[in-house]
């Protein structure tokens, strides 16, 4: 362990940390490594909101960086006067349906932003990566769609079906090119998908849930027999300090909820866990359920293999599905400000554009 305790002011960049992975990384990290500073760098694009951290933003240890991963010379200014010694790079754009419409942005940030960040680590510490690590974060989609019965492990091929999933897979590309070509130490984990408090809702679960509360139809894509593996954020937050602290360099781990679901019973379960919450009687929502035309190179399923983390870290997920879920619901409901303020902004019309045939 090279980190905990040997250096009192070790410096990380968090990228993306006012985003919904990125603030449940920034507050674990900062609320349990006093002897890190941490710099959270974000744009704050439509996803990025910084009420998500409102809890830690006083903290002594914590800094917050406004700026975008694409200017270059920005990027450079701050890697020269703060000189970090480890990046864990969240900054993206992540929603594939987003990507389908525009995928240029996604490879200004995803590609080229990450490139940005890579080329100012370098140059840093060409001369000596004594202590020094690039963690970059990533997801399943770069493996592709899954036939029944396969896992994906750390050793599939590559084979990215969106635009979204095209450029992070070149993104994790660079990312060990530069680890094989320049020895700087590295880690990348690929994760499915995640849930949980403070999700934009143009995601599955967060949309579902905003559109229920206002008695909304939920566009469900295709015949909803799509499926997903869903972790609960915090668990992936858990298994980002604990692959960064203790991951081996140069290695590549998938995080997965070992917890699979068809699109369609998932949202009946949701359903039925919000008209009990809400007082409905169960059976309500599951009306509100709308088939929509599909996605276009929609990937049937995604399951991680998530084995290697668990036998060489000791990860597993902490929460069952039912609980994180039950958990997400109630913070949505109790924070319905949060919600509000989204629905009045870009959000409306980003909504009546993809679901036009509403
Ligand atoms: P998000 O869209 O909620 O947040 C992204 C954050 O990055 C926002 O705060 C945004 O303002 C910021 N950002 C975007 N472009 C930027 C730029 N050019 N410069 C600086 N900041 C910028 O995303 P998320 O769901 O929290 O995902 C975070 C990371 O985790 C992404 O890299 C994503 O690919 C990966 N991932 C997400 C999931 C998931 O289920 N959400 C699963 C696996 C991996
Ligand atoms: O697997 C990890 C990935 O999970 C992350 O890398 C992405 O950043 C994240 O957005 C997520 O991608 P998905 O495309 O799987 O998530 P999304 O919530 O958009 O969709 C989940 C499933 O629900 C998918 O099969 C499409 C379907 N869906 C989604 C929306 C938004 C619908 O049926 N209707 C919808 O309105």
């Amino acid at each position: 362990m090279i980190l905990e305790g040997k250096l009192k002011k070790y410096k990380i960049l968090i990228t993306g940390g006012a985003g919904f992975i990125g603030s449940h990384v920034v507050r674990r990290l900062v609320n349990n490594y006093d002897n890190y500073s941490i710099y959270n760098l974000d744009a704050l694009t439509y996803a990025g909101n910084l009420e998500n951290l409102k809890d830690i933003e006083e903290r002594p240890n914590y800094t917050f960086l406004h700026g975008n991963i694409n200017d270059e010379t920005f990027i450079n200014s701050i890697f020269d006067k703060f000189m970090f010694d480890s990046v864990i790079h969240l900054a993206a754009e992540s929603h594939v349906d987003r990507s389908i419409t525009d995928p240029l942005v996604f490879v200004k940030t995803n590609i080229l932003g990450t490139i940005n960040l890579l080329n100012a680590f370098k140059s840093l510490w060409f001369d000596n990566w004594d202590g020094k690590k690039f963690y970059h974060i990533s997801t399943d989609e770069v493996y592709g769609s899954l036939d029944d019965l396969d896992l994906f492990l750390e050793t599939n091929p590559y084979k990215p079906n969106s635009p979204y999933s095209a450029s992070k897979a070149s993104s994790d590309h660079f990312v060990r090119a530069y680890g094989e070509t320049y020895k700087m130490p590295y880690l990348i984990s690929n994760c499915s998908n995640n849930y949980g408090p403070c999700q934009f809702p143009e995601k599955l679960i967060p949309l579902f849930i905003n559109n229920i509360i206002d008695d909304k139809e939920l566009p469900l894509y295709g015949d909803g027999n799509n499926i997903r593996d869903w972790l609960y954020v915090i668990d992936h937050a858990i298994a980002i300090d604990l692959i960064f602290h203790k991951g081996e360099n140069h290695n590549t781990y998938n995080i997965g909820g070992f917890n699979e679901w068809k699109n369609i019973d998932l949202i009946k379960l949701l359903c039925n866990l919000m008209d009990d919450k809400l007082g409905r009687a169960i059976g309500n929502s599951q009306k509100l359920i709308t088939y929509v035309k599909d996605r276009p190179g929609h990937d049937r399923r995604y399951a991680i293999d998530a084995s290697k983390l668990k036998t060489k870290l000791g990860w597993t997920p902490s929460v069952t599905f039912k609980e994180g879920l039950s958990k997400t619901i109630d913070w949505y409901l109790s924070n319905q400000k949060w919600l509000a303020n989204i629905n009045s902004g870009e959000y409306m019309s980003y909504y009546k554009n993809q679901y036009s045939e509403l």
